[in-house]
C-alpha cells in the first residue's frame, strides 16, 4: 500500500497505473475509520475489480467546518486508519497536509506581508441550490467546504468514479450536482449506510457521546422505523408526521432535534405529503455533538 501526502506524487503514481489501463476508484474521507468508510472501500474494490487501484483520501477539511464546530477536536489516529486500509485490500492513501491543499493559509505571522508574498488560496466551488435546505441551514458554509475539497480531490486524483455514504445523502447529492454541473469526467457511486448492532449509524462522531447519550442516540434510527411504518400505507402531511415522531424526542431527554425533513431525494425539495419513497433526513444535538440520520421511508 503505498501512502502519499503532495499532490505531485499521487500525480505520478496515478499516472503509470491510467497508462497501464487500470481503474480509479476514489473513496474521500477525514479519517479515523469506521466500518462504514470501509463499506466504500470495498465497494470500490468490487466495482475496479483485481488489478484497478483504491484510492482512500484522509484529511479533515478545515473549510468544512464552521467557526464554533469541532474541527480542533475531530478524532484523528492514522496508525489506525493505515491499518484499516491495509485490512480492505486498499493501493494508496492519499493524506496531504493543509499546507498542500490551501497553500498560504494558516501561515500567518504577526510580520506585515510582503509585497512578493505567496497569495493565499482564494477559489471555492459553491452549489447554491440544493446545498441550502438542511445541512446547510444549520452549518451555513459547510457544503462549500465540501464541494471545494472534493473538486481539489477529484482533480488530484483523476479517478473513474469515487464512492460516497448514503449516510451523508445531501452531501452525495450536492456532489453529484457539482460533477454534472462541471463535467467532471467521473461517476458517483452511492454506498448504503453502515449501522451499529441497535442502528445507529456509524459516524466518527460517534466516539465524542458519553454512556447514556450513546444509548439514546438510537432515537433517529427509531424515528426513521416509525416513520417508514407510518407511511407503508397511506400518505400522512409532513406536519402531522413531525407531530408524532415528537414521542421519540421526548424519550431521549439528552437529545435536541436540529431538524427533521421530508422531501424528494432528487430535489431535496420538501414534500407537505409523505409517502412511501419520499425520503426523512433528521439531526439532533447530544450535547456539542451533532448526529444525523436518514433514509427513503
Ligand atoms: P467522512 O465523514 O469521513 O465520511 C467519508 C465518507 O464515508 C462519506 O462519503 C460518508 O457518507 C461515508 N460514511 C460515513 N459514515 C458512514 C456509514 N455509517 N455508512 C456508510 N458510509 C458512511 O464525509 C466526509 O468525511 C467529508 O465531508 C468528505 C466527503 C471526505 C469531504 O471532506
Amino acid at each position: 500500500m503505498h501512502e502519499l501526502t503532495s499532490i505531485a506524487a499521487l500525480r505520478e503514481r496515478l499516472a503509470a497505473e491510467r497508462r497501464a489501463g487500470r481503474t480509479i476508484g476514489l473513496v474521500p474521507t477525514m479519517g479515523y475509520l469506521h466500518e462504514g468508510h470501509i463499506s466504500l472501500a470495498h465497494a470500490a474494490r468490487r466495482k475496479v475489480g483485481k488489478s484497478g487501484k483504491v484510492v482512500v483520501s484522509i484529511y479533515v477539511n478545515p473549510t468544512q467546518f464552521g467557526p464554533k464546530e469541532d474541527l480542533s477536536r475531530y478524532p484523528r489516529d492514522f496508525k489506525r486508519d493505515r491499518q484499516f486500509c491495509r485490512n480492505a485490500g486498499v493501493d494508496a492513501i492519499f493524506a496531504p497536509s493543509d499546507a498542500e491543499m490551501y497553500p498560504g493559509c494558516g501561515e500567518a505571522t504577526d510580520e506585515p506581508a510582503r509585497e512578493d508574498a505567496r497569495p493565499t488560496f482564494s477559489t471555492y466551488v459553491v452549489e447554491e441550490n440544493l446545498a441550502r435546505g438542511m445541512e446547510g441551514v444549520s452549518r451555513p458554509t459547510h457544503f462549500r467546504g465540501v464541494t471545494t475539497v472534493v473538486a481539489k480531490l477529484f482533480n488530484a486524483v483523476l479517478p473513474d468514479f469515487a464512492v460516497f455514504g448514503a449516510k451523508d445523502f445531501q452531501q452525495a447529492v450536492v456532489v453529484k450536482r457539482m460533477v454534472a454541473d462541471l463535467n467532471f469526467p467521473l461517476q458517483i457511486i452511492i454506498a448504503p449506510t453502515v449501522r451499529e448492532s441497535d442502528g445507529l449509524a456509524m459516524s466518527s462522531r460517534n466516539r465524542y457521546l458519553d454512556a447514556e447519550q450513546r444509548a439514546q442516540a438510537v432515537i433517529l434510527f427509531h424515528a426513521l422505523q416509525a416513520a417508514k411504518q407510518a407511511v407503508a400505507r397511506k400518505a400522512i402531511p409532513a406536519t402531522k408526521l413531525k407531530k408524532d415522531l415528537q414521542k421519540f424526542f421526548t424519550a431521549a431527554p439528552l437529545g435536541t432535534l436540529d431538524y427533521v425533513e421530508f422531501f424528494d431525494p432528487e430535489t431535496l425539495q420538501p414534500v407537505a405529503q409523505v409517502k412511501r419513497g419520499t425520503h426523512m433526513a433528521l439531526a439532533v444535538f447530544f450535547g456539542k455533538t451533532r448526529l444525523i440520520d436518514n433514509g427513503r421511508l
